[in-house]
């Protein structure tokens, strides 16, 4: 089977993507509340356009799930496609080059033939819309041979809360033998790769507190814990000299790797003098004794996303401020469990508070790490397909993002997911000028189908 789109598909494909990032739908920021509802409506509609059935929103405590279905034949195999609709928040928009929910074509460096910017346009609306594009292809080309079920949800950026709830509700409509998702990237466009793990998470928020009110930095200063200086100090401590976190007991459970696993992992290209560049880095920096490949995927990790306290206004202002804060949070590896990593977390930092300073640890969302055997037939499909489509075998990877999700679907319905990510790492993801290349687009809504194609190959019953 060959899947070839033609311009007007592409076309089609390309304008209708358009419509979904116009809509603001972040999931964070309640002021885009109603935006998040709209995009969940475009997403009902456009399955329904597609031709799936039984098209519904679901209401849940937050955003609502989008679920849809067409079953063609009880005996074939059933997969579950994941996705959400919601994004991350634009900011700061004064970076980027065109308004976040205005989408442009532009030609970059890796995407010669251009790539869409705008917020969502690589995760996730771009890559859910392939499968809602690659689902419509096979029913105008009579060529679905699995059982489809979509469900989509609109709060993946903020930790996906009432996604359990829903989950365990619904797991018998949910029943199927394979979820596929595309929320992850590849290595490049000349060599594809199958994301076959991801991070877990543990997120903390901390606050430590000196004196009970702001005070002048002259009168009071070098007489009492300033808890900015405390907080710095502390941050400071979860790190040794190799770049290894200090928390007792936080390796305990880390899954080590054989040599051989990480010589097999090792055989991935990585260019480091490319990687740095990239990012105008004169060197790299991380765990002593792993390669910089490893240290974004098998590794876990600790690190300060924000951190807040003081004057932090024009000019000058001299004050010891009363409190500081900081957003804390560490990426997770197979064994490692996310609600004792943020116990031990919690333990630990208030074991290292100075006196003078009280130290409060609140726990934020978490997840649980999570990898997708090479020998399942969802990855033999997913890998047979990117080969077609590519013409170079694609190579399994560890990610280092995380999608809690991922582990609970295995969790609760005893079933794995595959990862087949089109993104780039350049694309920039969370970050001003988010985009996704146009050919990774299409190679997306043209590989998938032979996803489907394979996997019933191989799982016929
Ligand atoms: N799609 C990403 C995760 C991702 C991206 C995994 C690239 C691997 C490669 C997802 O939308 C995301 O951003 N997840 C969050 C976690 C969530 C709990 C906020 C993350 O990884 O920070
Ligand atoms: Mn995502
Ligand atoms: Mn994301």
């Amino acid at each position: 089977m060959q899947v070839h789109l033609t311009e007007e598909e592409k076309k089609n494909a390309r304008e209708e993507l358009f419509e979904l990032l116009k809509i603001p739908s972040v999931s964070a920021d309640p002021d885009y509340s109603e935006a998040v509802h709209e995009a969940a409506k475009w997403v009902a509609n456009s399955l329904d356009k597609a031709g799936a059935e039984q098209v519904e929103i679901i209401p849940t405590a937050g955003y609502p799930i989008v679920y849809a279905e067409k079953m063609i034949d009880p005996n074939a195999p059933t997969v579950l496609v994941y996705g959400h609709y919601d994004v991350q928040p634009p900011d700061p928009t004064e970076l980027w080059d065109n308004p976040p929910f205005e989408p442009v074509i532009q030609p970059t460096k890796i995407h010669p033939e251009g790539a869409i910017f705008a917020r969502g346009a690589c995760d996730d609306k771009g890559q859910m819309f392939m499968h809602i594009k690659a689902f419509e292809w096979m029913l105008r080309n009579h060529a679905l041979h699995c059982n489809v079920k979509f469900m989509i949800e609109g709060e993946e950026e903020v930790g996906s809360d009432n996604l359990e709830d829903f989950v365990k509700n619904y797991r018998e409509r949910l029943d199927c033998d394979v979820i596929l998702i595309s929320d992850t990237g590849m290595i490049s466009n000349q060599q594809p790769s199958i994301t076959t793990g991801l991070r877990g998470l543990s997120y903390m928020e901390v606050t430590v507190t000196g004196p009970n009110r702001d005070l002048h930095s002259g009168l009071y200063g070098g007489a009492v814990a300033n808890p900015i200086n405390v907080l710095a100090k502390m941050i400071a401590q979860l790190h040794d000299d190799q770049n290894r976190i200090t928390i007792p007991g936080f390796y305990d459970k880390v899954e080590e790797l054989s040599k051989k696993e990480r010589e097999e992992m090792g055989k991935a290209p990585f260019d480091l003098e490319d990687y740095k560049s990239a990012l105008d880095l004169s060197d790299v920096q991380g765990e002593e004794g792993y390669t910089t490949a490893e240290r974004q995927s098998i590794r876990p990790t600790l690190d300060v996303n924000g951190i807040w306290g003081g004057y932090t206004g024009e000019g000058a202002k001299t004050v010891i401020a009363s409190k500081a804060h900081a957003k804390i949070s560490m990426r997770l590896v197979p064994h490692q469990n996310w609600e004792e990593i943020s116990a031990l977390f919690a333990q630990h930092f208030k074991a290292i508070a100075p006196k003078g300073v009280r130290v409060e640890v609140n726990a934020h969302h978490g997840g649980t790490p999570y990898v997708t055997p090479i020998d399942h037939t969802g990855y033999q499909a997913a890998h047979k397909a990117y080969h077609d489509t590519f013409g170079v075998e694609p190579f399994p990877q560890r990610g280092g993002g995380s999608i809690p999700i991922v582990a609970l679907f295995e969790e609760v319905l005893n079933v794995k997911s595959v990862l087949m990510g089109f993104g780039l790492d350049s694309d920039a993801i969370h970050s001003p000028n988010e985009h996704f290349g146009l050919f990774n687009f299409y190679k997306g809504i043209s590989t998938i189908p032979l996803f489907y194609k394979y996997y019933a190959d191989l799982n016929r019953s």
